[in-house]
């Protein structure tokens, strides 16, 4: 069931009271669905839409709000959707616009809200632009994207990409490159050139009038690069000496992005019930500077730190500090598809999973958003991929250097003693893990101690409380290696260390986290006691 949520942060800047009470997003949980390993619905061994929409009654019992959805559009995968070659469809292997469409009716119709992912940064190389571009080098395309002349055989600067070697690539027989910060299948997009911002306005519109509740940015902050294309200054490395490049010259988050922002919050502005923007940008201070009343709403309160009590308030106060002068809320995350699951993170097998599970109601009892990477509300661990299975361009182009994000994608394990756990009757796109059988769905659904039945617990209870928390937190004085928080008649204490500890702060009115000598895990949900 979805909770509405009626919390009533503090409010600055001229919002008023009615704006702030009837903003469904926040201190609302979303759901991030990757979509090619959610659901399949017909046995092909990649996830759909359709599939998606078969299991939202699995997502309603959750007790998520919101999904983010990751993206579905026409694309060849060479970066998994993240190279799109029309943002204006859907890719036949996960469905069709009429999917899409029923997708959001169907989720609208239990409550739950859609976000949609937008990839403004770059386009595949297979987009109809680029194609042109290429193409007898059309120079009203080739100035949608980033060309420029090499420097004697060499890129035209010392940039690099994100997936290893340079951010150019020469195109064949001739005297220019095109930048690229991520794959070479993916150019970036010259957003000094107004007919790029124009056709973004015309994407989110047209995705908008489809239903979607608002977008998730990809590199949020990337759109504009800086504009004379300067070198970036090499300094010589800590360690080793050798050349590296100087941090803190930008050659990203430039302020004209912002106008951006600006001019979709307006776009949104005319849409009833409210849509949001949540942007990929996980850095505190770039937070500040773009979750403004008038640009983003969220970003992501990336939760990967070490596991040490100290780190962690560190951590937790940075992102509150981060939205203090807004009328947000810090969204916090553990994991996405982009990054190690966080039980592996964590210490890996029974250690890692009871630290999520702490990690995760520490996290859900602070104030404001909380986001699920699907497969977390089991436990998953990250999965070992077999070199030769492996999908991932970051693994791809640094030549097996890194070993890619393929292990935090592999498709959910929904029935125990089926096939692939349950996904697929086909060979999903990336193997199973035989272990995976026991953290099936329907399998920890019949198990009252499981890290799914633990999630549907403390997402029903923080529905109920949801009336009566207030947006501020304080935190407690505690024991060393330990965390304590109140919140209104919530209480949350969180064990980091080894050993079992006892509290004397009763557990107050609230849910609790409570840390009892003898049990075997560090920490225990405590039911409200009225
Ligand atoms: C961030 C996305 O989350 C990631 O999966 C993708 O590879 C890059 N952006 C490039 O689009």
């Amino acid at each position: 069931m979805a909770c509405p949520v009626f919390l009533f942060p503090a409010i600055r800047g001229g919002v008023s009271w009615r704006a702030v009470r009837s903003s469904w997003w926040r201190n609302a949980v979303f759901y991030q669905v990757y979509v090619r390993s959610f659901a399949d619905s017909n046995d092909d061994g990649v996830g759909d839409l359709p599939g998606i929409t078969s299991r939202l009654d699995y997502l309603r019992s959750l007790g998520v709000d919101g999904l983010w959805l990751t993206p579905f559009y026409p694309s060849p995968q060479k970066d998994h959707g993240y190279d799109v070659a029309d943002y204006y469809g859907v890719n036949p292997e996960y469905g069709t616009l009429d999917d899409f469409g029923s997708l959001v009716e169907e989720a609208h119709r239990r409550g739950i809200k859609v976000l949609i992912d937008i990839v403004p940064n770059h386009t595949s190389s297979r987009h109809p632009w680029f194609e042109a571009a290429l193409a007898g080098g059309d120079d009203q395309h080739r100035a949608r994207y980033h060309f420029a002349r090499g420097r004697d055989g060499a890129p035209p600067n010392n940039w690099q990409s994100a997936f290893g070697g340079p951010a150019w690539t020469q195109l064949e027989g001739a005297p220019e490159w095109y930048m690229h910060l991520f794959a070479p299948e993916q150019p970036d997009l010259n957003w000094w050139n107004p007919v790029v911002p124009a056709e973004f306005r015309k994407i989110i519109t047209y995705w908008l009038d489809r239903g979607a509740d608002g977008f998730r940015i990809d590199v949020a902050v990337s759109l504009h690069k800086r504009r004379d294309l300067a070198d970036r200054p090499l300094v010589p490395h800590r360690i080793t000496g050798l050349p590296t490049t100087a941090p803190g010259f930008e050659i990203i988050d430039q302020p004209e992005v912002h106008d951006v922002y600006r001019d979709w919050r307006h776009i949104l502005g005319t849409y009833e019930p409210e849509r949001v923007l949540v942007g990929e940008i996980f850095d505190a201070g770039r937070q500040s500077r773009y979750i403004k009343q008038d640009e983003l709403h969220m970003a992501f309160a990336m939760m990967d730190r070490r596991w040490d009590a100290s780190a962690w308030k560190r951590a937790i106060d940075v992102y509150r500090r981060a939205v203090s002068r807004s009328t947000s809320l810090p969204s916090w995350t553990q994991s996405n598809h982009d990054v190690i699951r966080h039980v592996t993170r964590l210490g890996g097998s029974g250690l890692g999973r009871e630290r999520a599970k702490a990690s995760a109601l520490l996290l859900l009892g602070l104030p404001g958003q909380y986001f699920i990477y699907q497969g977390e509300e089991l436990g998953l661990e990250e999965a070992f991929v077999p070199p030769e299975r492996r999908e991932d361009p970051l693994y791809i182009h640094t030549n097996g250097r890194h070993p890619g994000r393929d292990g935090c994608r592999v498709p959910m394990p929904w029935r125990q003693n089926e096939p692939n756990a349950g996904f697929s009757t086909s060979p999903p796109w990336l193997p199973t893990p035989a272990a995976w059988d026991r953290n099936a769905v329907d399998a920890q659904a019949r198990s009252s101690t499981s890290v799914l039945s633990l999630y549907r617990r403390v997402l029903e209870m923080r529905c109920g409380l949801a009336r009566r928390l207030p947006a501020r937190m304080d935190w407690a004085a505690a024991p060393k290696d330990c965390l304590i928080y109140h919140r209104g008649p919530l209480s949350v204490a969180c064990n980091f260390g080894h050993r079992p500890l006892e509290l004397d702060q009763p557990a107050d009115n609230g849910f609790a986290v409570a840390i009892r000598p003898g049990e075997e895990s560090p920490m225990r949900l405590v039911e409200e006691d009225e």
